[in-house]
């Protein structure tokens, strides 16, 4: 019987943060399998990635807020004979509007994909890791995890918020097995998540230096793998705005928030203009 490969499984590389991450992670030379659901954007990406890097690269499109796609990756997986050394739960999407506007399927899905797929991998995967004493989990959940109080954000704040505390706990019971766990709280990046949330225009008024690009966060992510920080917040302002949403006291926090989000978030994912 043939040996199985280790690769690095990345959701959600179709596009910005999670391309970015496969290009960072190509250069380590492990194959990689990209997943999604736009299967001509992953192939033209594992097309770049094996002419840059000579790697192996492996496509699977999926949509994985269906309860069945973890199933089915991990069949793909096996019949492909891989085993997975690099997990990045990366795939996510925002909702437009208040809690009470979304429809059940709409919060299903979200739930299906930010909270119980990553949940779903990391217990598939966990255990190749401990008996190899080997492997990474990298989660990107998001600096909106980390900030109490953020209106027309609730489900997208409280499902990063569950990836981040999961993250902590799992670091810490897999510390000592080998196993590095880190999670990812990024701030604005430029992507195409607002265009798909439906607020590209009313975010192009948040200031530059609220901005990164998807390449510097996937690097600083990277960097801060080969580190043992579990959560990780790139870019200073970002910095700085998690360090207060953890040492202010919850009021003055969720105050600020909600004050900033009003400004320049909830109008926008209400679908509402400024002269409203
Ligand atoms: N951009 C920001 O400002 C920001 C800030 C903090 C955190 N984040 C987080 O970063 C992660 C990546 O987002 P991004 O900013 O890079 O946005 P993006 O460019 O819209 O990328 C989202 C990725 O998720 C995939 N995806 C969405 N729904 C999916 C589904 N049902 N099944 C499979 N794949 C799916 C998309 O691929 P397909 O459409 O091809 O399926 C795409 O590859 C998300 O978890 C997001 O919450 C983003």
């Amino acid at each position: 019987m043939s040996e199985s490969t280790a690769c690095s499984l990345i959701t959600g590389a179709s596009s910005g943060i999670g391309a970015a991450l496969a290009r960072g992670l190509a250069a380590e030379g492990r194959p990689l399998v990209l997943v999604a659901r736009r299967l001509e954007r992953l192939t033209d990406l594992a097309t770049c990635l094996l002419a840059a890097h000579g790697i192996r690269v492996e496509v699977i499109a999926l949509d994985l807020a269906t309860p069945e796609a973890v199933q089915q990756l991990l069949a793909e997986l096996a019949a492909r004979q891989l085993v997975v050394h690099t997990l990045v739960n990366n795939a996510g999407f925002g909702l437009r509007g208040g809690f009470q506007q979304a429809t059940w399927p709409e919060v299903q899905r979200m739930l299906q994909l930010m909270v119980e797929v990553p949940t779903q991998l990391m217990q598939a995967v966990l255990p190749g890791m401990q008996a190899a004493q080997q492997g990474r989990i990298l989660n990107v959940a998001s600096l909106a995890g980390l900030i109490p109080g953020l209106p027309g954000s609730c489900l997208y704040s409280a499902s990063k918020a569950y990836l981040i505390r999961l993250s902590q706990s799992l670091a810490a019971e897999n510390r000592s097995l080998g196993i590095r766990v880190m999670v990812l709280c990024p701030g604005y990046v430029h992507t195409e998540f607002h265009a798909v949330l439906g607020v590209e225009e009313r975010m192009r008024r948040l200031p530059a230096l609220f901005w990164m690009e998807s390449a510097q966060v996937a690097d600083r992510a990277l960097k801060a793998l080969d580190g043992s920080r579990v959560v990780v917040v790139p870019g200073l302002i970002n910095k700085v705005m998690a360090a207060l949403a953890m040492s202010l006291p919850e009021p003055l926090a969720v105050g600020l928030s909600s004050r900033f989000s009003r400004r320049y978030r909830t109008r926008a994912s209400q679908g509402l203009s400024r002269s409203d």
